[in-house]
């Protein structure tokens, strides 16, 4: 069983994020931090708190908590992104409890004085005793926003590194950008928090979007997840999608639905919307369906044209070696593919799974 924290931004790719980590089998869920991006951090906030609700958290997590966490970048103004993710940062999702519902207020984490529990303070509580109560037991802590949160906890709390396992980022672009023609948007968002994780002597893994641009809900992906009986090819291009067979369903079918309206309209993808935070949790959950090599990263944060671009060195043009994951060195692996059938197998095992309960 891996231990995890989930740090998010949602975000429709963030939510199904949230339903993989709630529902893998072999994934026990410490607690979720939330972070500006997508949209502003109170929504993220909620919007966490939403998914709980929706995704059946209270069968196997009652008491799994979401930790409001940074409101902007370290240095930067924050930046949001209506354009692919709706005002809200949840676009489009039907079926959701309203933000200040009873079904969602209680999961945001309080004190006894009802102030808010900040990320950091969760984090930290979280990978500390899973290390000292859990005989040793380390933290995989998984990233799908803006590194704000993960950059500050490690450069607070320097001294629980031992206890996390690997830092696990959906970011960057191996020579691609989504939101400049080389900076990916969650590190634009915060490079200098990405910088600041990179340099953390902890393992860590990249999903960059030459790997999550492969992960497409295809028409023949949404109609299975619609129901799962049905066996639409992608070529059908004129059949109807099948109705949804259960309330979840139609849920996750307005979140793709919206995002592939915004991946369609902003960068032409006419297949479907790429899943791109998705694949952190499969990673965590599956590694053996990835391949990845070990790089030096190394985010710009001054250039003129390239600002939040990953410098990944592919050439191993600067002198380094795998000794530590620390600065200068090759820090961080770089993942190049994923399975993508085994992918989608595993996502649609994890929507049963939530259908269940
Ligand atoms: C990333 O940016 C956001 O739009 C998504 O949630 C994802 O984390 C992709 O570049
Ligand atoms: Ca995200």
């Amino acid at each position: 069983l891996k231990h995890v924290w989930l740090d998010v931004d949602p975000g429709h790719d963030d939510a199904t994020a949230i339903m993989l980590a709630l529902h893998s089998p072999n994934i026990f869920l410490l607690g979720i931090s939330t972070v500006h991006g997508n949209t502003a951090s109170d929504w993220t906030m909620r919007n966490a708190a939403r998914c709980l609700h929706a995704f059946g958290a209270s069968s196997r997590y009652p008491g799994v908590r979401v930790y409001p966490g940074a409101p902007k970048p370290l240095l930067r103004p924050a930046k949001h992104d209506p354009e692919i993710h709706g005002a809200d940062g949840l676009g489009g999702v039907e079926g959701l409890p309203d933000s200040e519902s009873p079904n969602v207020v209680p999961w945001i984490a309080k004190d006894a004085d009802g102030e808010y529990i900040r990320a950091l303070d969760g984090m930290a509580h979280a990978v500390k005793h899973t290390w000292k109560r859990g005989n040793g037991n380390k933290t995989t802590i998984i990233s799908s926003g803006p590194m704000t949160n993960i950059g500050l906890f490690v450069a607070v709390y320097p001294d629980l590194l031992e206890a996390v396992e690997e830092f696990v980022f959906m970011g960057g672009g191996v020579g691609l950008g989504n939101r400049s023609a080389v900076a990916e948007y969650n590190i634009l968002c915060d490079p200098h928090a990405a910088q600041i994780v990179l340099d953390a002597p902890v393992k860590k893994t990249m999903i960059p979007i030459n790997v999550t641009h492969t992960a497409i809900v295809t028409r023949a992906m949404h109609a299975r997840l619609l129901d799962p009986a049905t066996h639409l090819q992608d070529a059908d291009a004129d059949a109807p999608l099948p109705k949804p067979i259960t309330n979840l369903r139609h849920t996750l079918s307005t979140l793709i639905g919206f995002f592939a309206d915004s991946y369609k309209s902003t960068f032409g993808f006419n297949d479907g919307p790429p899943l791109h935070d998705a694949l952190t949790v499969a990673y965590v959950s599956k590694p053996e369906i990835f391949k990845g090599t070990r790089y030096r990263v190394d985010i710009e944060l001054t250039g003129t044209h390239t600002s939040g671009e990953t410098v990944v060195d592919v050439w191993n043009y600067q002198a380094c070696d795998e000794s530590s994951w620390g600065p200068g060195q090759k820090n961080c692996i770089v993942t190049q593919s994923v399975d993508v059938s085994r992918f989608f197998d595993f996502f649609h095992d994890c929507v049963l799974r939530c259908d269940k309960v």
